[in-house]
């Protein structure tokens, strides 16, 4: 964390600009009474202008217990903060945000709109006044713990890892039965770990009972790879075809699909957790719970997601800007929701197109990739795609001495779970018939392949 700045903007010369267009309000044009009755009404308050803001476009971070190391929920909170957030806001730092926004529109997108910025800045200046409280905007319901509505089942792993105080961890794995007797839609759902600077991702699958997937592994009980003695059981923990529920990373936000669409969890269903620890010189342990909301109605499309990988790259030691490319065609019609980039420290940029007959390329997004910062784009108009439609992932990695958080710039980079190794995962998202899930979808002409 950075340290604290405090406000030094002062009153006065605000005061002098709020007076001199009070004034030249007042010659020229029909203000109403009331707002020349309030000296200085110009001027943004806390309660009135600012909360808004703050309530729609930062709590769900900056409030206790979440992420932010500072909360902005009350005028007290954040009043020290009001001239480092018209920085961070003015360069937009904050909220965070990578994608290009010249490529796409995104309903998670948090951005500031310009008026919003131009508000915060006027209040800092004004001296960042609290105003009235009566004016504050109906308080935004956070449910406690969560960023999504109260969860209707939180599963949590039944047993805590421990994480050492340092080294690499190697993926963990546990298995919880969920217990369902029937097939459950779930329309949102959130990762949360107990101990969160410790988790470089979780992924949830979704082990169908029919799956074979790591079948005779024991549930309720963390393992790892290399405890395994069945070599089959060892190549499988990389490798599976089970869709996932859930995907987390640092900053990444919950999953809520759109009205009508929901993730499935088939009766009799596994949840797998897969955990990637990292560790931070002192021991701790995890228990990660994922909570769930499901659908209040029977959606008509079922959420599969998917991923376009390439995994055999080998980055030379030094190169800037080096280019990974993976396309692949659709098995079938889809309905394209939203994109979730995976790279690790020396990820720099990664873009998603659709590749056309004619050669041209039609682009989906693009995203200055932060490793710190690896959140899911949700495409604001769910864009229908024909089987056989080309999808194109494009990754650049930076293994230049000039990235900051380069590892080691003089190796030879390959694909591994560990963060000075490399990844290049293009998740995505599709909207597909509900009575289709993963094994169905890649049907092609009637071929399984
Ligand atoms: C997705 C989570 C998230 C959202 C949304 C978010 N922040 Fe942050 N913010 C953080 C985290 C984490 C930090 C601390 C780490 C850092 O500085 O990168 C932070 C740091 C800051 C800081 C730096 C404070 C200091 O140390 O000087 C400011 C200012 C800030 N945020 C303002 C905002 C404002 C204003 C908004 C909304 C318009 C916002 N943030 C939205 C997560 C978030």
């Amino acid at each position: 964390m950075r340290a604290i700045r405090i406000c030094s903007a002062s009153r006065l010369p605000f005061a002098i600009v709020t007076a001199v267009l009070a004034a030249a309000a007042l010659m020229s044009c029909p203000w109403p009474a009331r707002t020349l009755a309030q000296p200085g009404a110009a001027a943004p308050t806390f309660y009135r202008d600012v909360l808004p803001i703050l309530r729609q476009h930062c709590q769900s971070c900056h409030r206790a217990g979440e992420i932010a190391p500072m909360a902005f929920s009350t005028y007290e909170e954040t009043r020290p903060f009001a001239s480092a957030i018209v920085t961070d806001v003015g360069s937009r730092k904050m909220p965070p945000w990578f994608a290009d926004p010249s490529v796409g529109h995104f309903v998670n997108d948090p951005s500031l709109t310009a008026a919003e910025i131009q508000t915060l800045a006027r209040w800092s200046a004004a001296g960042a006044p609290p105003g009235e409280s009566a004016d504050a905007p109906p308080p935004r319901h956070f449910a406690e713990g969560w960023n999504i509505p109260q969860p209707d089942l939180v599963v949590r792993m039944p047993k805590a890892v421990a994480i050492p105080a340092s080294g690499d961890v190697e993926y963990t794995y546990e298995i919880v039965p969920t217990g369902f007797t029937e097939g459950k839609w779930v329309a949102m759902s959130e990762i949360r770990p107990t101990s969160r600077e410790n988790v470089h991702h979780a992924v949830v699958y979704i082990r169908p009972p029919d799956s074979p997937w790591l079948r005779d592994l024991p549930k309720n009980v963390s393992f790892t790879a290399s405890e395994m003695t069945n070599e089959q059981d060892m190549h499988d923990t990389h490798t599976t075809k089970a869709d996932i529920l859930l995907v987390y990373a640092p900053g990444s936000s919950p999953d809520e699909w759109p009205a009508g669409m929901a993730k499935y969890i088939p009766a009799g269903s596994d949840l797998v957790f897969q955990m990637h620890y990292t560790t931070h010189g002192r021991a701790t342990s995890d228990q990660t719970s994922i909570g769930l909301a499901f659908a209040k109605v029977r959606p008509a499309k079922r959420v599969l997601t998917l991923q376009l990988t390439n995994s055999s790259f080998v980055i030379p030691p030094g190169v800037g800007d080096y280019r990974v490319e993976v396309h692949g065609s659709l098995p079938n019609d889809a309905l394209l929701l939203s994109f979730f980039p995976h790279m690790h420290l020396r990820g720099k940029k990664f873009e998603y197109n659709i590749l056309q007959p004619d050669g041209s390329v039609d682009p989906l997004l693009r995203v200055n990739y932060d490793f710190y910062w690896q959140l899911s784009y949700r495409l604001a108009a769910p864009t229908p795609l024909k089987a056989g439609t080309v999808l194109q992932a494009v990754a650049y990695f930076d293994n230049s001495k000039n990235n900051p958080h380069n590892p080691d710039p003089n190796a030879t980079v390959y694909w591994g779970d560990q963060t000075y190794d490399e990844m290049m995962v293009g998740f995505f998202d599709v909207a597909v018939p509900a009575n289709i899930g993963k094994p169905e979808f890649f049907i092609r002409d009637g071929r399984a392949n």
